[in-house]
């Protein structure tokens, strides 16, 4: 379980929006703190440049020496002013003890000072202890002055040193580090228990999908996923996934059902076949002429049932979708064949070709040969036998070709038109079992004409004919 939620979307989902939120939190803390630590620096500085100018306001040739208590009572507090000789030693210093006793931190000065020491403001730690530092300036006065120590002989100086501690503004980023640390934290916390609600709920689609689809293949063919929003990408998935079942669904209904015409189609003439060689086996045909019929029938049902294997076969073959020929077809050539061979089955009827010039399809001969022959044979075996039947072929100017098999035939309803496409279906006048015909014969012209990214269409009304048009790529 323990793995499980450390390897689960949400789990990492909720893993980067804390990370990418900590990450965030802690850069506008640094630069805010970053921020703060410049400004109180610069509000040191100001000071001490304040202090300079008062300072060198105070002792400017003073004609007595300079009181240290008034100098010290001039700078701000936590301020410290030194004043050096011309040896680089401090001569006097405020007080390094503060009002109440306490023992005050000093900066740091080197002994003897050198000359260019803190020209501009620096930083120096403290005597004894790194904290607090100190911004400290030192500036020559140019001459010589003399300070009055308490309790001891007045002292010559030529330099002053200033120094301001930065013990405020450590102060001040400290306790803002501290607190910034524990509202990070504290918002953070509420990050991981909000995003992990949140998280749960929009993620819990997602989990109702796998619960529908582990249904559906565990044999609930009917369930579905249940779709709120649609244009959300969770929807957007659920749609997809509905689709796909549905599909699937389909598909296998439709196979269920071409197998269940098949069993059913083979089973007729299984039976007729069966009755007769029975009627045969128990003697009851005795007389010649009825054994040379019931051979006639042996024979004529099994071829029919040879056709319609093969025709099945063609069909399975088609479903397949595997890439067919991509030769140029002469649909000239093809057509004038198919209306040879019809001749021959049906001598008395009107046939013409039709075909202006040369018309290529690109395609396989043989597809497109069947599919001749499959529409020749419906115009002959489903009109009166006087019909004319004309075959043309032209070619479009929208880079196809057109092959068409017209009649003079009775037609058909719109009804029946709809449908004759479809596996297994037979007009109501075809469907005795002597017509011979399969039902497949138009399914098959369909697939072919699909296969080559074509199409197969009538044009029919009771009374008035047939055109069924085939449209195939050209051949360039
Ligand atoms: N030229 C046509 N004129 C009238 N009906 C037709 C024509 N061609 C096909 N049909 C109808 O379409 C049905 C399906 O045709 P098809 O798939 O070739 O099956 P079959 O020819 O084996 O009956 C036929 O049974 C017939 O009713
Ligand atoms: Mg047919």
């Amino acid at each position: 379980m323990a793995g499980a939620w450390r390897g689960s979307l949400r789990a990492r989902l909720m893993v980067g929006v804390v990370l990418l939120a900590a990450v965030g939190m802690v850069a506008v803390n640094a630069v805010s703190l970053l921020g703060l630590r410049l400004n109180l620096v610069d509000a040191a500085d100001t000071t001490l440049t304040k202090t300079r100018d008062s300072v060198q306001h105070q002792v400017h040739r003073p004609t007595s020496p300079i009181n240290l208590d008034n100098l010290n009572s001039l700078i701000p507090d936590g301020a410290y002013i030194a004043m050096v000789d011309d040896q680089g030693r401090v001569v006097a210093q405020t007080p390094t003890r503060t009002a109440d006793g306490q023992a005050r931190s000093r900066p740091d000065l080197p002994t003897p000072l050198p000359d260019d020491f803190a020209g501009h403001i620096v930083t120096v730690s403290s005597q004894d202890a790194p904290l607090p530092r100190y911004r400290t300036l030192s500036f020559p006065l140019g001459y010589s002055a003399t300070v009055q120590r308490p309790g001891g002989p007045p002292r010559q100086f030529s330099r002053v040193v200033i120094a301001k501690s930065l013990k405020p503004a450590d102060d001040a980023i400290y306790w803002l580090i501290g607190s910034d640390s524990a509202a990070t934290l504290a918002v953070l916390g509420g990050i991981v228990l909000l995003s992990r609600g949140v998280l749960g709920v929009g993620l819990r689609p997602l989990r109702d999908m796998a619960a529908t689809a582990t249904a559906i293949a565990g044999g609930d063919l009917d369930q579905r996923i249940e779709v709120a929003q649609r244009h959300s990408e969770v929807g957007e998935v659920g749609t997809a996934l509905n689709r796909a079942f549905d599909e699937r669904q389909r598909s296998e209904e439709q196979l269920r059902q071409f197998v269940a015409n098949a069993s059913h189609e083979l089973r007729t003439p299984l039976t007729t076949i069966r009755g007769w060689a029975q009627l045969h086996l128990h003697g009851l045909a005795q007389d010649p002429a009825l054994i040379e019929r019931a051979m006639l029938r042996i024979e004529g049902e099994a071829t029919r049932m040879h056709t319609m294997v093969e025709e099945l076969l063609l069909l399975a073959r088609l479903d397949q979708g595997r890439p067919i020929a991509h030769a140029p077809v002469d649909l000239g050539a093809l057509a004038d064949d198919a209306v040879t061979d019809a001749r021959v089955v049906d001598p008395g009827r009107p046939l013409t070709v039709e075909v202006p010039g040369e018309v290529f399809a690109r395609g396989d001969e043989d597809r497109l040969r069947q599919v001749l022959q499959n529409l020749l044979s419906n115009a002959l075996r489903h009109t009166p036998p006087d019909t004319p039947v004309s075959v043309t072929a032209r070619a479009l100017p929208d880079g196809t070709v057109q092959l068409a098999v017209t009649d003079q035939g009775p037609g058909m309803p719109p009804a029946t038109a709809e449908r004759i496409f479809e596996r297994f279906y037979r007009g109501d006048e075809s469907r005795n079992p002597t017509s011979g015909g399969t039902g497949l014969g138009l399914s098959i012209v369909r697939s072919i004409a699909e296969a080559h990214d074509g199409t197969a269409t009538v044009r029919t009304a009771p009374g008035k004919g047939s055109t069924f048009t085939i449209t195939l790529p050209a051949a360039r």
